[in-house]
Parts: structure tokens; C-alpha cells; sequence
């Protein structure tokens, strides 16, 4: 099977139901475009898992705030549909924003308490666009499985939670966080970094290995490892803006007093107008 380009929310719909007819078991892997190794990992989570590997590709307006990087967000279809091919995927989802947002759209799915820390507080309405647009995606395209990166830890937690109190009958399947050889995070924003930006980078990568460290040494109190991570980034970044560094509960996503179970470290760093996010989650 070769593989087919849909535009059209309907189309994709009648072509999902009609696998189903069938019996055939669909995967699903949502991006945003840009496709890198990270995105091609989840594919081939999935590739062995179901009998149609679908990914869409839509940059969705409503999880960016008003001054964050829409417009300028990089797109490539040609090479996306190339790279989901090299992957084992079926059918690339490609829709217009005219398709998912009409004129009269009202409705939304917001998850509350666990978007009230980490990324939440500093990106007003983002999680409630995510899950928005990951609601109409699932009932679109009617997947069995769907992937995620663990490299977005807070929306893996997000969307397992919509799933279960709004009885999606979808497994989350959830891929480890892709690295360039230096450890930075795979990412579709990397491209907006400079040589030297790009070298620093790698702070955030360095912070989590060093708390890792701090951990695996005894260290359970956050009071000491937080500021320890801080340093470090403002040791190796020109003028970082460091949005929050925080260790929450892996089910919570609230801050834990002292470390125990299964934990989630995480950051967020502005490097000049890049914004990097990256976590470790680790079980104590
Ligand atoms: P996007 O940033 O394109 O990411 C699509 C999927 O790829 C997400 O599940 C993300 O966690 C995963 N991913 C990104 N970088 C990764 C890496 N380095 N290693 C492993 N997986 C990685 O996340 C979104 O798009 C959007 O919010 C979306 C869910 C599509 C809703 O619009």
C-alpha cells in the first residue's frame, strides 16, 4: 500500500470508519510537521502494532499564545510525506486549519489541575488547544493505538487523563524522548538556534543528568537539586530565561517535597527567542 495524502477531515473519517468495517487495526501518531527522528520513532512503535499507520500533520493555531511562533513555525510537507513513507506510514493527515476550526466552532475539551503547573501557567490555553485538537483528531481518524513522546512529559499525562474521564476507547502507547548525540532533545524548534545557541543548548540535557546524579547519590530533598540545575544552565548559557525547573509526581504533575516514586524532572529555558522544554522521569 502506497502511501495516500488526505486533506479532508470528512474523507479521513470515512476512510477510518470503513478500515474498521474491515476489521483493521489503525494507528496513529498526531505531529505538527517538521518531522524528525523523534516523530519517526512513535511510526515505528506503532508500525508492528496495527494494520494502518496513519500520521497527521497540522500546525494547530490554537495551542499557541498570541505571541508565540505560529506563523513562523517551520512546514514541509513534501519531506514529511517522504519521511512518514521511509517510516512504514499509510496515510498522512493534512488538513486545513478552515477544515478543524469553522467559522461557528464553540466547543473545546479542557483537562484542568494537571495543566495548572510546568508548562501550563507560562503558556495560557496551550494544553486546552492540545487537547482541543487531539479530541477531534481521535474522533477523526478513530484509532485504536495512538503515540506520544515523552520528551512533551506533561501533555503524555494530559491526554492519558482525557482519554480515561471521557471513555476514549484509544491506548496511548508513550515513546522515549529522541537525543541528538550531544543530548539535546530532538525538536522541530532546534532549527531556530544559532551555531552558538545550539551549542548551549545541550545546558538543559547537562541540568537533568546532573540532578539524575544528585538523585542516584542519595540526594531526596528538590530544595537542593533545583538551584544546583539553576546554576548550571546560568553557568553555560549567555542570558537564559529560565521559565520554571521543577520536580512534580509523575500522576500529579505537582511538586513533590521529597523525592520518592515515580518522578518527573523538568524544564523549561528560553535561549534567546527559542523556547526548549526537556525531562527526565525517573523511579525512585
Ligand atoms: P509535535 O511537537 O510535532 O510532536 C508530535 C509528537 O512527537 C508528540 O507526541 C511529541 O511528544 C513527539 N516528539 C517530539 N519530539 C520528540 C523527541 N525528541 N523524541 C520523541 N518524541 C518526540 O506535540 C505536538 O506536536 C502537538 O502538541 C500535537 C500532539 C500534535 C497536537 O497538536
Amino acid at each position: 500500500m502506497s502511501i495516500q495524502i488526505i486533506e479532508f477531515a470528512a474523507t479521513m473519517q470515512q476512510q477510518a470508519l470503513a478500515w474498521r468495517a474491515e476489521n483493521k487495526r489503525l494507528g496513529f501518531v498526531p505531529t505538527m510537521g517538521y518531522l524528525h527522528e523523534g516523530h519517526l520513532s512513535l511510526m515505528r512503535l506503532l508500525r508492528p502494532r496495527c494494520e494502518v499507520l496513519m500520521t497527521s500533520i497540522f500546525v494547530n493555531p490554537r495551542q499557541f499564545g498570541p505571541k508565540e511562533d505560529f506563523a513562523q513555525y517551520p512546514r514541509d510537507l513534501q519531506r514529511d510525506v517522504k519521511l512518514c513513507e521511509s517510516a512504514g506510514g499509510n496515510v498522512v493527515f493534512h488538513p486545513a486549519v478552515e477544515d478543524i476550526y469553522p467559522k461557528n466552532f464553540h466547543t473545546h475539551v479542557e483537562v484542568e489541575y494537571l495543566t495548572e503547573t510546568l508548562c501550563g501557567p507560562w503558556r495560557p490555553g496551550h494544553f486546552r488547544g492540545v487537547t482541543t485538537v487531539v479530541c477531534k483528531l481521535f474522533n477523526i481518524v478513530q484509532p485504536h493505538l495512538a503515540a506520544f513522546g515523552q520528551k512533551d512529559a506533561q501533555q503524555v499525562v494530559v491526554i492519558e487523563r482525557m482519554v480515561q474521564d471521557l471513555n476514549m476507547p484509544i491506548e496511548i502507547v508513550v515513546g522515549p524522548t529522541l537525543r541528538e548525540p550531544d543530548g539535546l532533545a530532538m525538536s522541530s524548534r532546534n532549527i531556530y538556534l544559532s551555531p552558538t545557541e545550539r551549542q548551549q543548548a545541550t545546558a538543559l540535557y547537562h541540568a537533568l543528568t546532573l540532578a539524575e546524579r544528585m538523585i542516584r547519590g542519595g540526594e531526596r530533598d528538590p530544595a537542593q537539586i533545583i538551584p544546583a540545575m539553576k546554576s548550571l544552565i546560568q553557568h553555560e548559557v549567555t542570558s537564559p530565561v529560565i521559565e520554571y525547573i521543577e520536580i512534580v509526581d509523575r500522576a500529579a504533575l505537582h511538586p513533590v517535597q521529597a523525592i520518592a516514586g515515580e518522578i518527573i524532572i523538568a524544564l523549561a529555558v528560553r535561549i534567546s527567542r527559542t523556547r526548549l522544554i526537556d525531562n527526565f522521569m525517573l523511579k525512585i
